[in-house]
């Protein structure tokens, strides 16, 4: 898929001052630091369309992007930051969650892990709940440029292996880098098969 346009389109706490429109959305989610926001801008071609920094904790939002002018993709802040007080963990908690359980036009949501890391429990109590409210989701490991083919090969594989102790399939998984653009096209390819199934959908 070809990404013509994108564009900031608003940014807040409040899942009810979310755009309104019924177009199909795809939110990024994940640990801070691991890339969500390099991985937007990487999607769409643009360097600071999404805001990002070395130091975790730079997204506080959640912001919606539009793409070619029909579809949503939302960089939502990271979890598991330490530095920020437990007040305000449980306001983002509270705000990310009602997102996850109200916004009726997510379509899947982006599961973002660094690759280089062993299977952490806060990601692996994140897919619980995400299975739990019944929300799709794929997994999207990030920084592959980072470590050699077979170290990756490995990493995927202990990963896969990990999730099949609690789950019966595998969701889609990905491999990419935000600085070598690799996996970036599979991503997009996929999100435009969600896009087509969505519009078919809509016709019925
Ligand atoms: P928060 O908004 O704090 O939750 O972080 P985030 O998940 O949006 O991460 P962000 O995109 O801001 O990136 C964090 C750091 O990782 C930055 O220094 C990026 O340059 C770096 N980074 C992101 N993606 C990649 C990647 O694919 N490869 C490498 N080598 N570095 C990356
Ligand atoms: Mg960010």
């Amino acid at each position: 898929m070809l990404v013509k346009s994108a564009s900031f389109v608003i940014s807040n706490t409040e899942v009810s001052k979310c755009p309104q429109s019924k177009l199909p959305e795809y939110a990024f989610i994940g640990r801070s630091n691991v890339g969500k926001s390099s991985l937007i801008n990487a999607l769409c071609n643009k360097k600071s369309l999404a805001k990002t920094s070395s130091r975790p904790g730079k997204t506080q939002l959640i912001n919606h992007f539009l793409i070619n002018e029909n579809w949503h993709l939302v960089d939502l802040p990271g979890f598991g930051y330490a530095r920020v007080s437990k007040t305000q963990k449980n306001v983002f908690q509270k705000f990310v969650t009602n997102y996850f359980k109200e916004r009726t036009q997510l379509i899947s949501a982006f599961l973002l892990i660094d690759i280089r890391h062993e299977p952490q429990p806060i990601d692996l109590r994140f897919m619980e709940w995400l299975g739990e409210n019944q929300i799709p989701f794929s997994i999207v490991f990030t920084k592959a440029d980072k470590l050699k083919p077979k170290a990756l090969e490995r990493q995927v594989n202990e990963y896969s292996e990990k999730l099949l102790e609690s789950w019966e399939a595998l969701p889609p998984l990905f491999l990419t880098s935000s600085t070598n653009r690799s996996g970036v096209e599979e991503l997009l390819e996929y999100i435009d098969s969600l896009n087509i199934e969505f519009q078919k959908a809509q016709r019925y």
